[in-house]
């Protein structure tokens, strides 16, 4: 591992969307890239820590020097997360689907003339919430994140207290700020010192800063 403020500790980094079959070639899946996960994971890295990268199928790349964990469900990822623990902080930076198809069939649905098949949903297990209210364990620093699209600071500090989280990361993903699948990201970082607004940056750049702010806080 590098040498840095971050040598010795190890983090656990979620990212990427996750799939939710429907049968064995069909899924339900979201937008999400794994871009700013996975520059988190790096700039992490660069700090000194050992990340282990949980991560859906995502486009992005794998960051390197991370420990990988391939997962393809959200039951998957919370499986794969709780294997991790302990960790000294955890990024839950994956777009993980709210909802699996009830019932998704172990044969391909075929199609039937003049019939249509109907999906039944069930809730997802939500990681972010069940690792920041973990009673034993619980790592020092919980970092969820939150794409609005409306009164992003008031939606995103609600869920920070929902969760039980030490940080959202908020962002305004409305179609018009390009963010979503874009190189940029303008983000709100919400604790327990109120939000503060961050200038428009590269996601590099974002994952660069979120790095600092980790590696300060876990030193105090
Ligand atoms: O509730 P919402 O999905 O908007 O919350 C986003 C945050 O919660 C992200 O940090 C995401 O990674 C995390 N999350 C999770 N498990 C879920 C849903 C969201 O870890 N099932």
């Amino acid at each position: 591992f590098e040498e840095g403020p971050l040598t010795g500790r190890r983090i656990l980094v979620t990212s990427g969307p996750t799939h939710e079959p429907i049968d064995p070639v069909r899924y339900i899946a979201n937008r999400s890239s794994g871009a700013q996960g996975t520059a988190i994971a790096r700039a992490l890295t660069a700090l000194g820590a050992e990340v282990v990268f949980v991560t859906g199928p995502a486009d992005a790349a794998r960051p390197d020097r991370a420990r990988i964990v391939e997962v393809e469900t959200a039951q998957e990822m919370l499986e794969a997360v709780e294997g991790v623990m302990p960790v000294d902080a955890a990024v839950f930076a994956a777009a993980v689907a709210d909802w699996r198809v009830d019932g998704a069939s172990d044969s391909k649905i075929k199609k039937q003339a003049g019939a249509l098949p109907t999906l039944g949903f069930k809730e997802n297990p939500d990681i972010l919430a069940t690792v920041s209210q973990l009673k034993q364990g619980r790592p020092d620093l919980v970092v969820g994140f939150a794409a609005e699209t409306d009164d992003v600071i008031a939606h995103a500090t609600a869920k920070r207290d929902r969760k039980g989280c030490d940080w959202i990361v908020a962002n305004d993903v409305s179609p018009e700020t390009g963010i979503m699948g874009g190189s940029e990201n303008a983000v709100t970082l919400i604790s327990d010192e109120g939000a503060e607004s961050w200038p428009r940056m590269g996601k590099d750049a974002v994952a660069e800063e979120l790095a600092a702010r980790i590696a300060k806080a876990l030193a105090e």
